[in-house]
């Protein structure tokens, strides 16, 4: 049996294979709403065959947006367009998961085709950004941040929660908080974006309030029968490595014993200064240390998207699920691909009908 066609359990959900859609920005929403090329685009991705589909970073309020164009979820209207995107990647027998999130100090940028910088806030497309300290990203994003209050730690907690309960309103089945790459959760973690003087900021175990708190206060309404998973940066690749990642795995740790079922294990990038070491599938070790540091299921991508690739980091039990993301844009149905450059047995892997009269034999 092919370690990458396993099935996989994870609470009451249990997806057909070990194959993963990581969330991809579209950056096509207009005021957070999507629109018939999302709908398209989830959908198709279903189809091709795997089994999670994760929703882009969907803001928890319209602040919390990378770009005009994201997603969001700060209100009912724009919950309940994932309706049909919901339905129809449950029809193609995939399992339908959504990543809420806010982009902090990141916030207000331009699409990345657009430029990817910062949009001022005296153009009427940007807003003023929010994050722990006053201290902008740098590089492209150097708008300058306003430190936040406690209230606003509160409002947003309590953003988290609302998009939370709406994403369990609309289907999904499977929710993920984004506490990744450089946007509001990894930013009070990482020393580059906290330097905070109050609870929140100077020791690990203080920058990792904020995440503990917002993670404990949305498994409190997010049902126990079905995964609450988070992504989170346990590295930077800034020198201080050894550091961050003992911390991290503190941290992991210690959202594992108040109920994280999965860690989408990612990179911090809450530098520009960051060295990574971009190179297929260099985040198989660091994946595999947090699963057996941490003790608890792990998925992570960049550069998983060759099927062998893909495959022998699940044999290597460095990832329970392969995220694989460009080469889901490049082939949607992925999934199929990967099955036939494996040469799995056709009885562990499914193609819609209307495809698989066709093709099983091409
Ligand atoms: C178009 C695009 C949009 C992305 N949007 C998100 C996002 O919304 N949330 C997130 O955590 N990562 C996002 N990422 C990162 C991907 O989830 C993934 O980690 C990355 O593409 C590396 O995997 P790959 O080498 O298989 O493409 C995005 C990547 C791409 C290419």
């Amino acid at each position: 049996m092919s370690a990458l066609f396993q099935p996989f359990k994870l609470k009451d959900i249990a997806l057909r294979n070990r194959i993963a859609v990581p969330p991809m920005c579209q950056y096509s929403a207009i005021d957070g709403l999507i629109n018939d090329w999302h709908m398209a685009h989830l959908t198709s991705l279903a189809r091709g065959g795997a089994g999670l589909v994760i929703v882009e970073a969907t803001a928890v309020s319209p602040e919390g947006r990378i770009t005009p164009g994201d997603a969001g979820i700060w209100n009912d209207q724009l919950a309940q367009a994932f309706v049909p995107a919901v339905k129809a990647i449950k029809a193609a027998g995939a399992v339908p998961g959504i990543q809420i999130a806010h982009a902090g100090r990141k916030a207000s940028a331009n699409r990345p085709w657009e430029g990817d910088d910062h949009i001022a806030n005296d153009d009427p497309r940007g807003w003023q950004t929010i994050a722990p300290s006053a201290i902008p990203f740098g590089g492209h994003l150097n708008k300058t941040p306003e430190a936040m209050s406690k209230k606003d730690i509160r409002r947003v907690q309590g953003d988290f929660v609302a998009a939370a309960r709406r994403a369990l309103d609309a289907g999904f089945e499977w929710l993920e908080l984004h506490f990744a790459h450089g946007y509001l959760g990894q930013s009070f973690f990482s020393e580059h974006s906290n330097q905070r003087t109050d609870e929140y900021g100077g020791s690990a175990e203080n920058r990792g309030r904020f995440l503990m708190e917002t993670f404990a206060a949305v498994r409190e309404v997010w049902p126990e029968h079905l995964p609450l998973t988070a992504r989170f940066g346990v590295i930077e690749f800034d020198g201080r490595d050894e550091q961050t990642m003992a911390d991290s795995i503190d941290l992991v740790k210690r959202m594992k014993a108040g109920g994280l079922d999965m860690l989408s294990v990612s990179i911090g990038f809450s530098t520009p200064e960051a060295k990574i070491p971009w190179a297929p599938a260099f985040m198989g070790p660091i994946a595999k240390r947090v699963r057996d540091e941490a003790g608890l299921p792990v998925s992570s991508a960049w550069g998983f998207g060759e099927p062998q690739i893909a495959q022998k980091a699940v044999e290597a039990a460095q990832l329970d699920l392969v995220m694989v993301g460009k080469a889901h844009l490049a082939n949607p149905h992925w999934a199929y691909h990967a099955a036939r450059e494996l040469k799995i047995d056709r009885a562990s892997w499914t193609l819609p009908a209307p495809y698989a009269h066709w093709l099983e034999r091409y």
